[in-house]
């Protein structure tokens, strides 16, 4: 191999390891990318000398057209359960006894029980050769195509001289974080909801091309390996967990060594369950194990699992009951949120009667009525959810969403577009109010840092703060009469409010709390018109000017300016003084992407990225090399690589050339004519 070529590849697939398995990175994304970039132009210009242990080899294959079958030489097997430390213990114990030993003289490794697949990867001569799911353990399925993708699989062993054979088998999940991104944009595309992370990664790994996996959250950890042949010898399990950590793959975090006392388990349950929520991905249960290989080998195996371990499960967090009916909160935001009331269900430790039910495209996509029998799921400390219909009930009748707010009365709209439904109240409704208040006097926004929430909310109850106008109308009494408040407090509330009154256009807009309008939509409008008065006489067509301003905003920025009630709040405000320094109304050159970072990846079409570049800069933005979590958007062109990997994880905006096209062509013609 070339060695300039040899040594880049192992550079980066060493930058990976570090990143993906180690959460530890040693370089800057800069020089990352950079190195990616020189792998790509070497491997365009000599695809001849391509190995299969670069790491452009992850990403790129071909869709498969069917799914081929793989004999597992050793069988891959599942696990007994036990449903509590008497039965977990009693499985010892019972081991200890064919073993002739004392129970307490076992030595126990545990391991948490990840809730995904499992999946064999096998590696010749220390190179990613292929990988296949269990199936039935003993013929599973080839899944290279997609398991090759996942970053947390090392494409070569980090050993040196590597086994002849190695098999590694474990857990493919995907994290909690990667599911909730990967459900929100499902919901947005309206493509499929997974219930659950082990499905997401299960159908996942099951899809056909390549490119799907790519784009998702998967990991994978090792929990034992099947064929063998290296040097190495081993005589703990654990030992096999440390050395697979040391070739390169990642370790289940919370593993502990013990002797088999009955203390030692219940101790090590407790912690373990009051840990499994702050862990990053599913665990349902725990793994103990004998840590002798030798003990192991001596008790083998009864029908499908093995007799030296066993999956200690947590308690079922899912259970069937009856919807009795269905009520409306009205949240912060006045979006309308349905709420099941069920029938009383005991799950997972403690009794259920209301569960979410998210949103009315929710409702129809489970085709839910009052009186069928679902199954509801409970993680942790969060809102139990209805997953599904498990019984169409004999008596059952639609869920209609009010029409009018059941707070305020207003009525209630649905925005074109969206699945939420909204009280129309705005600043009327109580429901909506306190929150208002809170977001309006927050750091990000107006930052009137001694009206803290709970202050907010005591006045917001007593009614001397019923809308943001008043803030300004508080006077030192309203605060230095409430429980402990004193005449300093109050006065340090007062100073904070006339300190704050001095802004900027852009934070005031955001601190309005119009629907659809954070801080960097804000912003853009802002630099856009230059002046309040602007915006309020902005017309619908006019708001969709602004950069990332779509049509479901401008309609919030036009209802919300053009309501009376709002009008009037605006005019107490200014006139208590709050202020902004004046910019120039300046509409000839309108600075659409000040402030904002762009990133060019991939090869442009129809333009050259010194074309896009000079365009993005002439409207305000800066055109940067590499990816961070700062950059507003990426505009990535054909076989665009590491950039918009790394953009796709950091969750920042990407758009096509096409996209870019339809949104600035005529931008773009000016800027070429002129
Ligand atoms: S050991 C012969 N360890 O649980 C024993 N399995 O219910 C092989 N699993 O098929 C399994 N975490 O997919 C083992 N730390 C862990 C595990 C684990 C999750 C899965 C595995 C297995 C299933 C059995």
């Amino acid at each position: 191999m070339n060695p300039a070529y040899a040594e880049l590849v192992a550079k980066i697939n060493r930058w990976d390891h570090e990143y993906y398995v180690l959460d530890n990175p040693s370089v800057p994304d800069a020089d990352y990318d950079l190195a990616f970039r020189k792998l790509l132009e070497f491997e365009a210009e000599n695809p001849r000398l391509i190995t299969p242990e670069s790491p452009s080899q992850r990403v790129g294959a071909k869709p498969i057209e069917d799914y081929v079958k793989v004999e597992h030489k050793v069988r891959m097997l599942s696990l007994a359960n036990a449903f509590s430390i008497e039965e977990t213990y009693a499985f010892f114990e019972k081991a200890a006894r064919e073993l002739d030993l004392d129970v307490s003289a076992l030595a126990i490794f545990s391991e948490p029980k990840l809730d995904g697949l499992a999946v064999a990867i096998h590696y010749d001569d220390g190179i990613f050769s292929y990988a296949a799911t269990r199936g039935d353990g003993q013929v599973g399925e080839d899944v290279s195509h997609n398991i090759k993708t996942i970053k947390s699989v090392p494409i070569k062993l980090a050993i040196d001289p590597p086994p002849k054979k190695l098999e590694v088998r474990g857990e493919v999940f995907m994290t909690k974080a990667g599911f909730e991104k990967l459900n929100q944009a499902a919901q947005k595309n309206d493509s499929k909801v997974f219930v659950n992370p082990r499905n997401a990664a299960a159908g996942t790994v099951r899809q056909m091309d390549p490119k799907i996996a790519a784009e998702r959250d998967l990991q994978f950890i090792p929990y034992g390996i099947g064929e063998y042949d290296g040097e190495r010898q081993f005589t703990l399990h654990s030992e096999i967990i440390d050395y697979l950590n040391d070739i390169g793959f990642r370790k289940n975090v919370n593993c502990q060594a013990f002797s088999g006392d009955f203390k030692h388990f219940e101790c090590n349950y407790q912690v373990m369950e009051h840990l499994r929520e702050q862990l990053p991905m599913e665990i349902d249960g725990i793994v103990y194990k004998i840590d002798v290989l030798e003990l192991q080998n001596t008790l083998g195996f009864i029908a499908r699992s093995p007799k030296w371990a066993v999956a200690r499960k947590f308690p079922a967090q899912n259970a069937s009951t009856r919807l009795l009916d269905v009520d409306f909160q009205v949240g912060r935001t006045g979006v309308l949120t349905p709420v099941a009331r069920l029938e009383p269900v005991f799950v997972g430790g403690v009794t259920v009667s209301n569960a979410t039910l998210h949103n009315m495209d929710e409702i129809e996509r489970l085709a839910l009525e009052i009186g069928d029998s679902v199954e509801i799921q409970r993680a942790g400390d969060v809102i139990p959810k209805v997953v599904r219909v498990v019984e169409r009930g004999n008596e059952r009748h639609a869920i209609e969403m009010p029409e009018y707010c059941p707070v305020c009365g207003s009525s209630v709209e649905r925005t074109p577009g969206q699945s939420a439904f909204r009280c129309t109240g705005g600043l009327i409704c109580a429901a909506q109010g306190a929150e208002r208040i809170r977001h309006y006097a927050s750091r990000k926004c107006m930052n009137i840092t001694n009206l803290g929430t709970r202050l907010i909310e005591v006045l917001y109850e007593r009614g001397t703060l019923k809308n943001i106008a008043d803030i300004y109308d508080l006077k030192a009494s309203d605060i230095a009469s409430l429980e402990g408040q004193g005449e300093k407090s109050a006065l340090n509330v007062l100073d904070s409010i006339e300190i704050s009154k001095s802004t900027k256009l852009g934070t005031f807009l955001a601190a309005l709390g119009i629907h659809e309008v954070g801080e960097e939509g804000a912003k853009n409008v802002a630099n856009y018109f230059k002046t309040l008065d602007a915006i309020q006489a902005a017309s619908f067509d006019d708001l969709l000017k602004v950069p990332d301003v779509g049509p479901v905003t401008a309609q919030h920025l036009v209802d919300f300016f053009k309501d009376a009630y709002n009008k009037g709040i605006l005019e107490k405000i200014i006139a208590a003084g709050v202020n902004w320094p004046e910019q120039p109304a300046n509409p000839e050159q309108p600075q659409m992407l000040s402030g904002q970072t762009w990133v060019l990846t991939g090869t442009l079409e129809r333009m050259t990225r010194q074309e896009a570049k000079a365009l993005l800069e002439s409207l305000g933005a800066k055109v940067a090399g590499s990816v961070s979590k700062n950059t507003d958007c990426v505009l990535a062109g054909v076989d665009a690589g590491s950039k918009l990997a790394k953009a796709e994880a950091l969750g920042v905006e990407v758009i096509d050339e096409a996209t870019f096209l339809t949104r600035f062509n005529p931008l773009l013609e000016t800027h070429q004519d002129g």
